[in-house]
């Protein structure tokens, strides 16, 4: 699509969104699929928050007369990427321990950045644009668990689980 507006730039993030969320639920089901734990409840619990972020979208697509559309994202596909290439390691949390693969920790981080960064811009781009409530809330109900996500998944990065063998070892 060409891009030469603020309006344009909106629906742009918005397909790239869309094709982020979509994604995400298949992710999100594969990296719950290699996790147990409380990592994997709580992977498993932002993948139903994710069929409503599915919906949100369509409904502000809906609010803004157009049909939902997504945008390949290679930002996207570099996660499920990394994450299926990643092999058969020692373990599901920490990594390979040689730094080539990224965990399903880091994996699931990285893709909630990648959303908190998005709908960021969303909400931004809709107040700039001076969108009315049925677009604007959705996005900011979408990004408020978003961020909520990533601050569970970051704090569980600061402090290691006891039963994740991976944890660095005192020598
Ligand atoms: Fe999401
Ligand atoms: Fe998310």
């Amino acid at each position: 699509m060409n891009v030469e507006t603020i309006e344009d730039l909106f629906g742009y993030q918005l397909q790239h969104a869309y094709y982020a969320e979509r994604t995400q639920l298949e992710l999100l089901e594969e990296l719950a699929a290699d996790c147990d734990g409380d990592l994997e409840s709580s992977l498993r619990e932002h993948r139903e928050e994710t069929r409503d972020h599915v919906d949100r979208l369509e409904g502000v697509f809906a609010a803004l007369g157009r049909q939902p559309r997504a945008s390949r994202s290679r930002a996207v596909d570099g996660f499920a990427e990394a994450h299926r290439n990643r092999g058969d390691g020692p373990n599901e949390v920490g990594g390979h321990g040689d730094g080539s693969a990224p965990s399903v920790l880091e994996t699931a981080l990285l893709a909630e950045r990648f959303e908190v960064r998005t709908y960021e811009t969303l909400v931004t781009l809709a107040g700039r644009l001076a969108y009315a409530d049925d677009v604007v809330e959705p996005l900011e109900a979408t990004l408020a668990e978003e961020r909520e996500t990533r601050r569970t998944l970051e704090e569980r990065e600061r402090v290691p689980s006891v039963a994740d063998p991976s944890s660095p070892e005192e020598a």
